[in-house]
């Protein structure tokens, strides 16, 4: 192909010209907080910083790195754990969509709000909160995260058993293509069965296929009573004998159960004296309830009767009677998860297995890990409610940085042999980015990579767009 790449100069010059008003960041001290991500894993620095303010500016800039074949990769809240959000070093433009963080719309009535892919989760959240309905994606990241890369990454969290993963939520969306166009699939309907449904295709695609600008999201009626519960249980078998009771005693009203075993506790008490024993004495498993309803509903008293029946299960417990001790229990899984690599690098997994089986799975991945390497901390938790489970491994302290690299590709290897011998997900939550793509594409099946091949090619002729996520990396006649 005939192309003759533009200088940096007037590449930016260029892009200046599309992104008016400071939408463009080029200044070495203006790139530094989109060059690495919250895990502090990943890093890399984007030639420049494209901040468009609307989809039209959104598009004009698409129609540009098209035109001119440059590659970009869009940015949230750069709260995503696989590397799929940092630029390759010097070598893409980073989209922010944080200037495109407006709520567009909300109706009780319709139960969904229309919001622009930058708005920080918590916000759109915040704004349900106040039309009395209820946003249902919950997890610790969403202070930063923005819902643009929640429907790029389909992400779950702790709400997923009752109200399903991100894709479950979105009723529309808007994109811009590769190339510029804007599709326009935002609506609002529950029901629409004209043809494809597009919107899926766009949503966990990781930024490869479209840059999602605007989300349709389907809201619920806001609980107004929640009720949260710690209990101690002997193992993570009877953690799962206590979900299969819980499931059917608390039907629909069950909206977390996440298992944390001992060592997580233990790294949260590490934070000093506001963080004791949760209980009377340790447990090798911990769960953390939560059932929410509207106020027709006797939610504690459906609760303790709960608790009441599953005494041949449950060691000890709490109840808070308090939304602030609830909330308080909450922090042992996030704080939890916020220190559990004491500052230093850890290896995360995100894996998943059938709930029947997730027992045996953690007993085995486990058992594993401690015979390939009996020097590793496992620290597990998870969504076990719905067969989602974070086996991470945390490396000896002072260990040399090369060694830490050989132990998280052993570690890793050992739970993924056991995941396949599960039939299970080597990523269930977190997506794949380019942390997990080796591992992705050991495993695809030829006919499904050849249709995600197709795939991006139909929406991403050039490659320009997150190139080297998910699939490997494809020459894009680019720089
Ligand atoms: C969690 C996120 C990190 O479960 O997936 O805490
Ligand atoms: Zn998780």
């Amino acid at each position: 192909m005939n192309v003759v790449p533009p200088t940096s100069a007037s590449l930016i010059a260029a892009l200046a010209g599309v992104l008016p008003n400071g939408g463009l960041l080029t200044e070495t001290q203006d790139l530094a907080r989109y060059s690495r991500d919250w895990s502090g894993d990943h890093f890399g620095r984007p030639l420049a910083v494209a901040r468009p303010a609307s989809v039209e500016e959104m598009s004009a800039l698409m129609r540009h790195c098209h035109a001119e074949r440059i590659p970009v990769v869009p940015q949230g809240g750069l709260t995503g754990l696989v590397g799929a959000a940092v630029a390759a070093d010097g070598g893409e433009i980073v989209i922010s969509l944080e200037r495109m963080n407006r709520i567009r719309s909300i109706s009780p009535i319709d139960f969904a709000m229309v919001v622009e892919a930058g708005c920080i989760l918590e916000d759109a959240k915040r704004a349900a909160g106040e039309s009395d309905c209820l946003l249902p994606i919950t997890f610790g990241a969403q202070g930063s995260c923005r819902i643009g890369g929640n429907v790029a990454t389909n992400a779950g969290g702790f709400n997923v058993l009752r109200y399903g993963m991100t894709r479950d939520l979105v009723l529309g969306l808007e994109v811009v293509l590769a190339d510029g166009r804007i599709w326009n699939g935002l609506k609002v309907l529950r029901k629409d069965n004209r043809g494809y449904d597009l919107k899926q295709i766009f949503i966990g695609s990781e930024g490869t296929l479209g840059i999602v600008t605007a989300a349709a999201l389907k809201l619920f009626p806001k609980p107004t009573q929640i009720e949260t519960a710690l209990v101690g249980l002997r193992s993570v078998e009877d953690a799962m004998a206590l979900y299969a009771r819980a499931r059917r005693d608390c039907s629909d009203l069950l909206t977390a159960f996440e298992l944390i075993l001992r060592q997580g506790i233990e790294i949260t008490m590490r934070e000093g004296v506001d963080f004791p024993d949760p209980l009377t004495k340790a447990y090798p498993a911990y769960v953390l309830i939560e059932v929410s309803s509207g106020g027709l509903i006797d939610l504690s008293a459906m609760l303790l009767g709960f608790l009441g029946g599953v005494a041949d299960i449950v060691e000890d417990g709490i109840v808070a009677s308090t939304r602030a001790q609830a909330e308080r229990l909450w922090l042992y899984r996030e704080i939890m998860v916020e220190r559990q690599g004491r500052g230093g690098r850890y290896l995360r997994t995100d894996v998943s297995v059938p709930i029947s089986k997730l027992a045996d799975f953690v007993t085995d991945a486990l058992a594993a890990l401690e015979e390939a390497r009996p020097d590793a901390l496992a620290v597990t938790y998870g969504h076990v409610g719905d067969g989602n489970i974070h086996l991470n491994v945390v490396p000896p302290e002072g260990m040399e940085p090369q060694a830490v690299e050989h132990l998280f590709e052993e570690a890793e290897a050992e739970i993924f042999a056991v995941v396949d011998r599960y039939g299970g997900s080597i990523s269930a939550e977190h997506g794949i980015g380019r942390v997990k793509q080796k591992a992705f594409l050991e495993r695809i099946d030829p006919v499904t990579l050849d249709l995600a091949a197709g795939i991006k090619q139909a929406f991403d002729p050039r490659h320009l767009l997150s190139n080297g996520r998910i699939l490997a990396s494809k020459a894009n006649h680019g720089l």
